[in-house]
């Protein structure tokens, strides 16, 4: 009988999950949340044909150079920032990713998370528990409204789309957005969405949420400048990456009052935060967490094993990027 081929996965995931991969292939798991150092990745690697990755993984030339057999990296978010597909494919390595399957989570969270933020939900809760409610007061924790008012999307994707549908379906608000490309006016027109320019947008939007993919051009594409334009009423949501936003520039404005509130999921050098946003009561934080919701982590973990079984079955993946 032949070898079966070999299958890293990156850390803990689902054991039902794993027994899908099991069936097909002679799998290592770490059973470990810590994800590894680099060496270790690249030691556990050896022999490996696949990878199931959990999207923080350092995948570059070095480590490809040292993974000689690796043939396929198959992450199980959307985000590939991690990623030199470059690298990957001069070396022959497919690369997939998984679209699709938590637009519709990461647009609810995204704009759960605004909402907080605008209607200063999580301060309200902290305000509470730390028994300071003594008595009504006439503006009380009193927010912004986000329903009629101006929904601004920077990274018009799929989720931006799945968040401008909330927006302008669910809470009447006017929905304009900034993308390298403009939709095409069918997908538009349902939504009232406007492409405008980036300086336009942030001038203009009550509530900007950030979907935009990170790439070292986008490294501080929200920076003091950028805030600067920004209505001092005006929230600002970040469910893109860390890096997107300067953090440090984010929490003077927050601190200065030049803008209202801002809920973030993503941080630069996350888990680590920028200790200024901590001593804001003005901010929502949550933890790298907009897809987590279990259909939808099942159902990105389903997609990665569809991919490895495709790829190392001589296949074409579902969702490949290289
Ligand atoms: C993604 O899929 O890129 C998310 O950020 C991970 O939850």
């Amino acid at each position: 009988m032949a070898a079966r081929q070999k299958v890293l996965v990156a850390r803990r995931i689902f054991p039902d999950i794993v027994a899908r991969l099991v069936e097909h292939f002679d799998v290592e798991e770490p059973l470990d949340d810590t994800p590894l150092p680099q060496a270790e990745l690249i030691r556990r690697l050896q022999g490996k044909v696949g990878l199931f990755a959990t999207g923080t993984e350092l995948i570059d030339a070095t480590l490809l150079a040292a993974c000689p057999e690796l043939r396929a990296v198959c992450l199980m978010t959307v985000g590939y920032n991690n990623v030199d597909l470059a690298a990957c494919s001069a070396q022959g390595v497919r690369v997939t990713n998984a679209p699709d399957v938590l637009t519709e989570t990461t647009a609810d969270f995204g704009f759960g998370l605004m909402l907080a933020a605008a209607r200063r939900i999580t301060e309200a809760e902290h305000y509470l528990r730390a028994g300071r409610w003594g008595q009504w007061s006439i503006d009380l924790l009193a927010g912004a409204d986000v329903h009629g008012a101006t929904l601004g999307i920077l990274g018009m994707g799929r989720i931006g789309q799945a968040i401008a549908k909330r927006g302008a379906l669910g809470f009447g608000m006017q929905v304009i957005y900034h993308n390298r490309s403009r939709l095409d006016p069918e997908l538009e027109k349902p939504l009232g969405a406007q492409w405008v320019s980036e300086d336009e947008l942030l001038r203009r939007a009550d509530h900007l949420v950030l979907v935009v993919p990170y790439s070292p051009q986008a490294h501080h594409l929200i920076g003091a400048p950028e805030l600067a334009l920004m209505k001092p009423s005006a929230t600002l949501t970040n469910i893109a990456r860390g890096g997107v936003v300067d953090d440090a520039a984010l929490a003077e404005a927050l601190a200065a009052g030049r803008l209202a509130a801002a809920g973030l999921d993503v941080f630069e050098g996350e888990p680590a935060l920028n200790p200024a946003l901590l001593a804001l009561s003005n901010v929502v934080l949550t933890p790298h967490i907009a897809s987590a919701s279990l259909p939808t982590r099942r159902a990105m973990c389903n997609l990665a094993v569809d991919n490895l079984i495709a790829l190392l079955g001589g296949a074409e993946p579902v969702t490949g990027l290289n």
